[in-house]
Parts: structure tokens; sequence; C-alpha cells
């Protein structure tokens, strides 16, 4: 996984942060799979590296997430931000590996329920209670 990221970052779209992040994701059909951030001149709408693979692996089939590795040029290892550990809980179980990793090679390893505990997720919305349609007009 690491080497199919270490391909990827060079291929970064990172003018404004000029902080590149690959990501690579083990996919169910054993696929591993490239993402990167994709930056924007309109700074809201850029795309974490995360969030990039995680598109990949959904518009090819590959199923679920099996196990994350993100890496940046880094004093230390990066973790995924917030929304992308919202977007990775969707796809993958709590028992999922995230490894970070720098250029260095200095490493830190968490599971996707550790870095999203209490995680909203589809069933969350199962709970609502019910309510009668509006009629809006
Ligand atoms: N970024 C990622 O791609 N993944 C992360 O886990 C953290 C942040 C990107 C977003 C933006 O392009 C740049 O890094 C700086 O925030």
């Amino acid at each position: 996984m690491e080497a199919v990221a270490r391909s990827a970052i060079a291929r970064a779209y990172a003018p404004y942060s000029r902080f590149p992040v690959a990501a690579a994701i083990l996919f169910a059909d054993g696929q591993v799979l490239a993402g990167v951030n994709v930056e924007n001149a309109s700074y809201p709408l850029s795309l974490c590296a995360e969030r990039a693979a995680v598109a990949v692996g959904v518009t090819g089939g590959h199923g679920a997430v099996h196990a994350v590795l993100v890496l940046t040029d880094t004093a230390e290892p990066t973790t995924p931000c917030g929304g992308c550990r919202q977007v990775l809980a969707e796809h993958g179980a709590p028992e999922v590996p995230v490894r970070s990793v720098t250029l260095q090679g200095r490493t830190a390893e968490h599971r996707l329920g550790a870095l999203l505990p209490e995680a909203f997720r589809s069933d969350s919305l199962l709970r609502r209670n019910p309510h009668p349609p509006r009629d809006v007009w």
C-alpha cells in the first residue's frame, strides 16, 4: 500500500496549501487504489486524498474499505481529517486499520473506530421518531 501512495503523492494537486497528501486504500476485492488531494482556487471545494481514494474505489465497484494508508511529507504522521473519518466510516468497519506514514518513514496506526468513536452511520437514521410528511403547498 505504501508503494502505491508513494508513487501517487507527486500527483497531489496542492498549489495553495503546499501540503501534498496521498492515500492508498485496500478494498474488499483485494485492489489497492490511490487518491491524492485536489485543491481548488475556491478553497472549500478542495478534496482530501482519502475521499478521492474512496471515490475511486466506489466508482470501480471494488467493495468495502479494508485498510487505509495516508502518506504526507511531514515531520510527524498525519491522521485523516474529521470529514474523511466520517466518509471512511461509511465504507469501512470500526476495526479497519488506518496507517499514517511520513515520507521519512515515521508511522502511526489507529483503528477507524478509535479515530471516530460513536460514529453517525446509516443505521443512525433508523432511530428517528416518525414525522408525518409536511404539506408545503
Ligand atoms: N488533506 C488531506 O488530503 N488529507 C488529510 O488527511 C488532511 C488534509 C489535504 C486537504 C488540503 O488539500 C491540504 O491537505 C491541507 O489541508
